[in-house]
């Protein structure tokens, strides 16, 4: 599926495979769940990261799940859309703020990003990013990931802080990039 999703759409998908499980628990080896009160997800894809959300997630934590694509989002839905605590929505990232007032969602700690930042077009990469960084402001963190650090400046250029860590058990290796002080 994700291979053919790819095919159709290969600037929005990004990637021939799901990201491993390596790359998946590096991804959310910062979370701290146990005070986490809403983790949204940009881009989940067939669930990789998602997955390994919801095994550690605490029951009353929010969990939204952000998804362009038609037919993955389909599939979140059937695969996550009864748990009472997981909104899977079919849009773009791009509408995060909307999203989170429709939801009266008024704070998040999290955002886990799948998104392919090097192949959107940059107006949808400003547009996300934008507003990511006004709403993950001083409290949150933001969590992406890269198979090369040549968008690294730029996406640190919307947060005050940033660290890397590269995973190498992964198809292309990438890096996992996480990023503090945004602009509220
Ligand atoms: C590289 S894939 C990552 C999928 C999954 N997270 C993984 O790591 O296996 C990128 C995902 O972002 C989704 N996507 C692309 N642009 C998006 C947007 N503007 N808003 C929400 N999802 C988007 C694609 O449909 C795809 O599912």
């Amino acid at each position: 599926m994700f291979l053919f999703e790819y095919i159709k759409n290969p600037r929005s998908v990004g990637a021939v495979l799901p990201s491993s499980k390596y790359l998946a628990a590096a991804m959310i080896n910062a979370i701290d769940f146990e005070n986490t009160n809403c983790i949204v997800e940009y881009g989940p894809g067939t669930g990789a990261f998602t997955e390994k959300i919801l095994a550690r997630v605490h029951p009353s934590t929010i969990v939204i799940l952000i998804e362009q694509n038609p037919t993955f989002y389909k599939e979140l839905q059937q695969l996550y859309g009864h748990k009472p605590n997981v909104v899977v929505i079919n849009d773009s990232a791009e509408r995060i703020k909307d999203i989170l007032f429709e939801h009266s969602i008024t704070k998040i700690d999290y955002i886990v990003s799948g998104l392919p930042f090097a192949s959107l077009p940059k107006a949808v990469s400003d547009e996300i990013l934008t507003r990511t960084s006004e709403v993950v402001g001083n409290h949150g963190t933001f969590i992406t990931f890269q198979y090369s650090l040549l968008k690294e400046k730029y996406l640190h250029s919307f947060f005050q802080e940033g660290t890397r860590k590269k995973v190498l058990c992964n198809f292309p290796p990438a890096y996992v990039l996480t990023y503090k002080g945004g602009n509220e």
